[in-house]
């Protein structure tokens, strides 16, 4: 995140000695995007980040693809699939390519482990309920709506979740961003912007935790699990500073750019990733032009599959859709309003609903998952 923040205890200059009051010192450790030549926080820990007793391969979810899903657009129902489980486990993978996962997860064991996705940034939308996300870098509760930018590297623990929680998550192989239309060439939220950096919300200091118990990270690359055995705690940091580091904006702080008729989906992005786009629907005033259709046309984006993870309300474009719904739209096959719903649009003054869109510009691959918790007649519903 393109905003400078720093915590706790740091020494004025880098790379100098920095020792504690009873002369011990502290070891600090660059945490670095791009080589040297991205953006970086630098942290000081009470233990070298290096000590690990073990490490040990450990079996994690494979996801199996569907390897002969019919190209035609879909609608599934995640909530119908089976939840719970931990961090890792909890996680139902629905769609995939080289570029992005999207996933559900409800977490019902939430264990003591640690956990750093090294391949991934991760988006976790929070459906439903609230909790804790605690990291090197400090704690950042989050709460229904929110959306907790977690970049790759960074180790975390969920604490004090609801028990009736929800989530959908978006591992991007390529950093989340904030959308360049947005921001100017320094990284600074323009005027036009729906949200600026006053709704991003930073972690909160929290002292660190000095014991020598043995601690468990679970860690994530390329698909592969490992089981690291640190012999500190890892949320040992006296102090941090720079520009990486976990974040969250809540879509209730997502203020939608509306017109005299019908705005593109790009006027409602809120990330964006080198492959994929994340836009979202909010609750917005309609079109006013006296004969605006304020339901979206007909259209197919060639090199778009397009993603819509229906969260909340009325969905104008929309029929039979429940919140936790999933619709794909493939870019090889048009798609648009159900019969009936361009003509309910006109004339209505605002829409209730909130709704995350992921478009990615290669096409995704779809779980198997999918086929048992998808209405298998979707595809037909533009007939009546
Ligand atoms: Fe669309």
């Amino acid at each position: 995140m393109p905003i400078y923040h720093r915590l706790g205890n740091i020494p004025q200059r880098k790379h100098v000695v920095f020792k504690s009051e009873t002369g011990a010192y502290y070891w600090e450790e660059l945490y670095s995007t791009l080589g040297f030549a991205g953006i970086y926080s630098t942290l000081y820990h009470v233990s070298a980040p290096t000590r690990t007793n073990e490490l040990r391969e450990i079996q994690g979810p494979r996801v199996e693809e569907w390897v002969d899903a019919p190209i035609q657009a879909y609608h599934f129902f995640t909530h119908r699939a089976a939840q719970g489980g931990d961090l890792i486990s909890a996680r139902k993978v629905f769609l995939f390519n080289d570029d992005v996962t999207l996933a559900t997860a409800s977490f019902t064991e939430l264990d003591a482990r640690f956990y750093r996705n090294a391949s991934a940034d991760e988006i976790l939308f929070v459906h439903e309920g609230s909790g804790e996300l605690h990291t090197e870098y400090g704690v950042l509760p989050f709460r229904q709506g929110d959306y907790v930018v977690i970049p790759r590297g960074v180790m975390y623990r969920l604490e004090q979740v609801s028990p009736a929680n929800r989530f959908f998550i978006i591992e991007s192989n390529h950093p989340i961003e904030t959308p360049h239309r947005f921001r100017n060439e320094f990284g600074q939220m323009l005027e036009h912007a729906p949200y600026c950096e006053r709704d991003i919300r930073r972690p909160e200091y929290r002292a660190p935790i000095q014991d020598n118990q043995p601690a468990t990270l679970v860690l994530k690359r390329r698909g592969r699990y490992f089981e690291y055995e640190l012999d500190h705690h890892p949320f040992d940091v006296v102090g941090w500073d720079g520009y990486l580091y976990p974040w969250a904006l809540s879509i209730h702080d997502y203020m939608p750019i509306v017109g005299k008729i019908h705005q593109p989906p790009p006027v409602h992005q809120v990330f964006q990733a080198a492959q994929f786009v994340v836009c979202n629907f909010v609750p917005r005033l309609y079109d006013w032009h006296e004969g605006a259709i304020p339901a979206p046309y007909f259209h197919q984006n060639v090199d778009s599959d397009e993603v819509l993870y229906y969260v909340e309300g009325n969905f104008m474009s929309r029929k039979g859709i429940e919140s936790g719904s999933i619709t794909l739209h493939p870019g090889d096959v048009p798609h648009g309003p159900q019969p009936g719903k361009i003509e309910e649009s006109v004339g209505k003054k605002e829409v209730y609903e909130y709704a995350v869109m992921v478009d990615t510009f290669k096409p995704l691959k779809i779980a198997r998952l999918v086929e048992s918790v998808m209405d298998p007649h979707y595809y037909k519903s533009w007939l009546t």
